[in-house]
């Protein structure tokens, strides 16, 4: 007998969504290919995931060198290792129980390596303490936000608990309050300048959520996915006094912090302007942040190494956090050590130093030659518009497209953006997102692509998307 019948509704839901008609379609063009298949283009070029090692960029040597003599501890006797990795190898096996990293752990994360994480996170903010005691580490920092997110929202409540979230957004995270029965709070950032966060705007949306759920939480993303913003150190202040006086908590999704790029930019986190601002708010105002090894220069998605880190909040509500991570399954070890690798890197002086440092200039310098060759393409083509990249890994260009396209679209019954997508596929091979996966402004309609690639790749895409564009753009006008 099949219980095919109690499946939720909402899972349903997420099968069934038209989302994925892209990746599906991407999958099969290139099956199509390997087949023998003949089209303009050789390859289906993906450019719709944050993901660098898709992207073709290389791990980093000293990171993996790590976790394969972790991995396989006899590497230890090869010669060819550098002494700094056989040292850390060592220290980390140490703390593995049974001194392999085939054991489970603390369903938290290993002691050491929080303590390490504590101290990152101490030298990030000049000084600001932070305590291992309130580090939580889980197979991603997505999944340390669903378990905080089983703290905050009340499902039994008839009242639903509410959760802000800025639109446009990473929609994944849109998903999982869905599945957790959250009441989804949408503030708009404002594209027009540069996709700020408003505290009008939070206003705004909290007035017209209470009217019918609980408000909680606030989740920000900085720097942001998919617009690339970075908010400023006044605009992070404005959001904490909001939360302090609407008392909610503030869930800041930092995991692009370490992907900052524009002249003048710096990345403050918000658990560093929280301690500088009045005792009465830094003391208060709950926060808890997210950070990544997935993310920033190492891009080791796949290992799944998270962590949370909690602020003031009341001691009982630690009591629980702890149960909840106690009862989770304890995050792969793997991950937990490319956390260790990400907080404490090689210094100078450190065998490994000259290649580490070298090959992460490398991943940034190309970051920043291909923001700056979109950004060269885009000015040349009509109907596009993109606010320079200051942050993270994607762009999120607005198209202007002729009433003719929106109305083809329509008889499709399709999101203009959506179909753009699928036909930039279809005909030239190029894989990107459409905004409308992300939430944006009613008739407003947008692209993501991800800005993390080898430069040759970044050219032939844009070479790509170029032709399309014009073509497209001649054909509706
Ligand atoms: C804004 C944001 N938060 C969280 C995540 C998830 O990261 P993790 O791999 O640590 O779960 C992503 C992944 O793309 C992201 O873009």
């Amino acid at each position: 007998m099949s219980f095919l019948k109690e499946i939720s509704p909402l899972v349903k839901k997420h099968f069934l969504s038209e989302n994925d008609v892209l990746s599906r379609r991407a999958a099969q063009i290139t099956a199509e290919i390997q087949q023998g298949e003949r089209r303009n283009y050789n390859e289906v070029l993906d450019l719709s995931s944050g993901d660098l090692h898709r992207g073709g960029i290389k791990p980093i040597t000293f990171v993996r060198q790590v976790l394969a003599a972790c991995l396989y501890p006899a590497l230890l006797e090869d010669d060819s290792l550098p002494l700094d990795v056989k040292q850390r190898t060592e220290n980390l096996l140490r703390e593995c129980n049974g001194g392999s990293v085939g054991s489970y752990t603390e369903s938290s994360g290993i002691a050491k390596i929080k303590h390490c994480v504590s101290q990152f996170i101490t030298r990030r903010d000049g000084g600001v303490l932070s305590s291992p005691d309130n580090i939580f580490i889980q197979s991603g920092s997505l999944m340390s936000l669903m378990i905080m997110l089983k703290l905050l929202i009340r499902s039994e409540d008839l009242c639903r608990t509410g959760v802000l979230i800025p639109v446009p957004t990473y929609a994944t995270f849109t998903l999982a309050l869905e599945e957790q029965g959250a009441a989804i709070i949408p503030y708009h950032l404002c594209e027009e300048q540069g996709w700020t966060l408003q505290v009008e705007e939070l206003h705004r949306a909290l007035q017209e959520a209470r009217k019918i759920c609980n408000p909680v939480a606030l989740y920000i993303c900085n720097p942001g996915n998919p617009t690339g913003h970075l908010q400023s150190r006044k605009s992070i202040e404005e959001v904490i006094r909001f939360a302090a006086e609407e008392r909610l908590c503030l869930l800041a999704d930092e995991v692009y912090q370490s992907c900052v790029y524009g002249d003048d930019t710096e990345f403050y986190s918000y658990k560093k302007v929280l301690s500088e601002m009045d005792s009465n708010i830094s003391s208060t105002v709950e926060l808890a942040s997210f950070n990544s090894a997935s993310k920033g220069f190492m891009g080791e998605c796949g290992l799944r190494g998270g962590y949370m880190e909690l602020v003031n909040l009341d001691p009982a509500v630690m009591k629980y956090t702890h149960t909840l991570f106690s009862i989770a399954p304890c995050p792969p070890v793997v991950g937990q050590i490319a956390l260790d690798l990400m907080a404490d890197p090689p210094k100078p002086g450190d065998a490994s130093f000259p290649t580490f440092s070298e090959e992460v200039q490398s991943i940034k310098n190309m970051i920043r030659k291909n923001t700056g060759r979109i950004q060269e393409v885009f000015a040349e083509l009509p109907g596009i518009s993109c606010h320079p990249l200051k942050a993270g890994l994607f762009v999120f260009p607005c198209l202007h497209f002729p009433p003719k396209a929106i109305k083809w679209a329509k008889k499709r019954q399709m999101e203009p953006d959506m179909l753009y997508c699928l036909h930039l596929l279809e005909e030239t091979g190029l894989h990107v997102r459409p905004g409308c996966e992300y939430g944006q402004r009613k008739d407003s309609h947008h692209i993501r692509l991800f800005v993390g690639t080898q430069e040759n790749i970044m050219e032939e895409a844009l070479q790509r998307l170029k032709t399309f564009h014009m073509r497209f753009m001649k054909e509706f006008s």
